[in-house]
């Protein structure tokens, strides 16, 4: 596609490892210009996170792209973080000797600076809490009118958690008021709730032509082996990568007007976000992935990496 075609993105993430598969295919679909990518309180702390994102970047051979460190605080309060990535957020997996440097800077005032200088609207890829998203609505409100789409790995369309309760997806459960935040913004959202990532999920036969393909796909295979998922016991679920997957391959995917809204729980002292379809929409969901389609997306990046 000519540069002028592709669509201008920023990338909020907390690099983990299903966010290096999204960075993956985001930057070798060939589809998207990613201006800037941000990172968020989440797998691990938002600096360990920009430096995972920049060792992502380097074994992508990826152009130069700013990575800016984020605030590393939640918007309202702290809350209690896990992580399922392994130590480091990526399975332990470090490059020595990373030409590719923090770029350093406040991440909202930069994701804001990118927004009001670009020709186009940005569409925002947000993998991670959303706790930066919150902080550029509050204090510059006035960029929402240039940003095209929020695409947010968050939530759960079922209730797929225990005891009566939604299951506290971490994007939403590490930073809620953030997510309402976004939640209540003017800005047209599509979700990409867990269902995806457990049903487009990478089987123990993709994950070893992953390591047979190339040497990136032997540095993923490594860092797959640190990834738990409590609903994906025989694979790695896809989260982070079908967000991408949505905006350079949306064909894949079937969406629906929904009315979504975050709701706190004692029990766990966090919210949940909470899907309701037969209430008058708010926002729009993927439903539905084709997981084929996506392993052939996921396949076909990959086979571009050396
Ligand atoms: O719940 C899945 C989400 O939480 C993914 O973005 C994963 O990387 C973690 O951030
Ligand atoms: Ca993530």
């Amino acid at each position: 596609m000519l540069k002028t075609q592709k669509i201008p993105v920023i990338i909020n993430c907390d690099t983990g490892i299903d966010d290096a598969v999204a960075i993956m295919i985001g930057v070798k679909s060939e589809k998207l210009d990613i201006k800037l990518i941000t990172t968020d309180v989440g797998n691990v702390n938002t600096r360990q996170s920009a430096i995972n994102t920049l060792n992502v970047l380097e074994i992508l051979h990826a152009p130069e792209i700013p990575v800016v460190v984020g605030d590393g605080r939640c918007f309202v309060r702290e809350r209690a973080r896990f992580t399922a990535h392994g130590n480091n957020g990526l399975g332990g997996f470090e490059l020595k000797n990373n030409p590719r440097k923090i770029t350093e800077g406040d991440a909202v005032e930069e994701m804001y600076k990118t927004i009001m200088e670009s020709e186009q609207k940005i569409t925002i890829i947000c993998i991670s809490p959303t706790t930066n998203l919150a902080r550029l609505f509050t204090e510059h409100a006035d960029c929402i009118d240039k940003i095209e789409k929020v695409v947010v790995m968050a939530g759960s369309i079922e209730d797929i958690g225990e005891n009566e309760m939604p299951y506290p997806e971490f994007n939403v459960s590490g930073d809620p008021e953030a997510g309402e935040v976004l939640l209540n913004s003017n800005v047209d959202i599509m979700i990409v709730p867990m269902e995806m990532g457990h049903t487009a999920y990478l089987d123990w036969k993709d994950v070893f032509d992953t390591k047979n393909l190339n040497n990136t796909g032997e540095i993923l295979e490594k860092i797959y082996r640190s990834y738990k998922d409590r609903h994906v016991k025989n694979g790695i679920a896809t989260h982070d990568g079908c967000a991408v997957a949505y905006l350079t391959n949306p064909e894949l995917f079937e969406v629906s007007d929904v009315f979504a809204e975050i709701k706190y729980y004692d029990s766990i002292d966090t919210g949940v976000l909470v899907m309701d379809f037969d209430k008058s929409p708010n926002t729009k969901t993927c439903i539905k992935v084709n997981t084929q389609k996506f392993k052939k997306v996921y396949f076909k990046c990959l086979k571009k990496c050396d």
